[in-house]
């Protein structure tokens, strides 16, 4: 019942809040024609990618977890002309359907798709000096959270924001668990987050379409 309600209350505000998207809707649909997992951003989440760009004025973003570029695409709608996100993704068929719905959505001009782990990926923008990043959505393999972050953050600058995807998995990031790595990977990121002077930090619980998740929001001092 409660996860019924979670979802009606998503419905409501998406059809007060979000309107019709052909671009978006044909991004997921094309992610499902491919059997990808539906696991991207809720329309909703995709929506305060959106408008966290527009009210930092971002123009440099990385992206870590493409998937189909659903986030991606709602994270470059609010880039301005010139504005670019680069996007990393470790499986070529992921990459491949997020290329193609970057295209359908005339967006190539402002995203780049990259293939191979993002730790690479994050190695070479680095030594390319892709910074400063204004806005990093991290949302890949949770065990190397917190590699990611700190990566953000070093290719950041006083004011970057670095936005952390699926912290509470329905709160087993309470616990240790050794057998889940992806909640140990979430509690590392915490557990340096707490110690880190470089950041300010806070986290979000939601629910919604996806159940009974949330978010981390760091902002670089
Ligand atoms: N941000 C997307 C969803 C990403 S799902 C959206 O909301 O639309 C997570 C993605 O991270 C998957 O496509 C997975 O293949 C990718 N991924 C997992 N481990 C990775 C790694 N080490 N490097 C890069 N991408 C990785
Ligand atoms: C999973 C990953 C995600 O990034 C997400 O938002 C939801 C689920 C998963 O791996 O199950
Ligand atoms: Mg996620």
């Amino acid at each position: 019942m409660t996860q019924d309600l979670w979802q009606a209350v998503d419905s409501y505000f998406e059809q007060r809040l979000l309107g019709e998207d052909a671009a978006l809707a044909a991004a997921l649909a094309a992610s499902d024609a491919a059997g990808l997992p539906q696991i991207a951003v809720s329309p909703l989440m995709g929506k305060l990618l959106q408008l966290l760009v527009a009210i930092t004025g971002a123009r440099r973003v990385l992206e870590v977890g493409t998937l189909a570029g659903y986030s991606s695409l709602w994270l470059a709608r609010a880039l301005p002309q010139g504005g670019r996100i680069v996007t990393l993704e470790r499986v070529e068929a992921h990459s491949q359907v997020a290329r193609a719905n970057v295209e359908r959505a005339g967006l190539s001009d402002r995203v780049e798709v990259r293939v191979g782990p993002a730790l690479d990926g994050l190695a070479q923008l680095s030594a390319e000096g892709f910074a400063p990043i204004d806005l990093a959505f991290i949302d890949a393999d949770k065990e190397n959270n917190w590699p990611y972050v700190d990566w953000a953050i070093r290719l950041g600058r006083s004011g970057t924001l670095i936005l952390v995807d699926n912290v509470v998995r329905e709160g087993r990031v309470l616990r240790d668990d050794p057998s889940n790595t992806a909640v140990m990977g979430v509690r590392r990121m915490l557990h340096e987050l707490e110690h880190d002077a470089r950041v300010e930090a806070t986290a979000l619980q939601t629910v919604g379409a996806k159940g009974h998740d949330g978010f981390a929001l760091i902002r670089v001092k």
